[in-house]
């Protein structure tokens, strides 16, 4: 006999967007991103780990033929702050000289994490750079970093699931929910 676990969700505030309007916002997103690719078999680059789960969410509901890699960048540590300094942790597998790549993002919060893979990215001579963001905080201050298509615009939070971690934790949620004030000061070292 199969007993299913509880999901756990200590630490979720409340539900920002839940997974039936993500569902349909990524459709429309798809539809669009199809649009652009007619003639070409575009590269989605997925920023892991926050965007591992908009990328195959995406990827699946678009139509058109498309290649997949992954890049790795850490500008956070475990804190809920960007640090200001950018690292990438893993680079992508293939060159993309010559081809329409769609870098595909979590969440655009300060702008700098984005701004400075687009910049690594053209350096390398691809055909075409776009950008498909899950969220996009509405931020003062933020770097106005060019994103072709966003999903939702979202208030200054800290968010988490889909995708989204706080410490590491929270990402298999499979709505966006906002991290609750007790859940960031529980956290060891903050
Ligand atoms: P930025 O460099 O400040 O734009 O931050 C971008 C990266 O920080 C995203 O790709 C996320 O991985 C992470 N991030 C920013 N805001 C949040 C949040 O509210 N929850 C979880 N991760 C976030
Ligand atoms: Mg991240």
């Amino acid at each position: 006999m199969e007993t299913r676990v509880q999901r756990k969700e200590n630490g979720v505030q409340r539900v920002l967007i839940d997974a039936s309007t993500l569902d349909k916002r990524i459709t429309e997103l798809a539809a669009q991103v199809d649009s652009w690719y007619l003639d070409s078999t575009p590269i989605l680059v997925g920023v892991l780990n926050g965007a591992a789960v908009f990328m195959t969410e995406l990827m699946q509901a678009m139509a058109i033929p498309v290649q997949v890699d992954f890049m790795a960048v850490s500008s956070y540590g475990s804190s809920t702050e960007s640090s200001g300094v950018v690292q990438i942790l893993k680079d992508l597998s293939t060159s993309i000289e010559g081809q329409d790549i769609l870098v595909v993002e979590d969440i655009v919060d300060s702008g700098l994490t984005l701004q400075y893979l687009l910049d690594v990215l053209a350096r390398r001579n691809p055909r075409s750079i776009r950008v498909v963001a899950m969220l996009r905080k509405v931020k003062p201050g933020a770097i106005a970093v060019p994103v072709d298509l966003v999903g939702f615009e979202i208030p200054d939070e800290f968010v988490i699931g889909f995708g989204l971690d706080y410490a590491g934790q929270f990402r298999n949620l499979p709505y966006i929910g906002i991290l609750s004030p007790e859940a960031i000061m529980a956290k060891p070292g903050r």
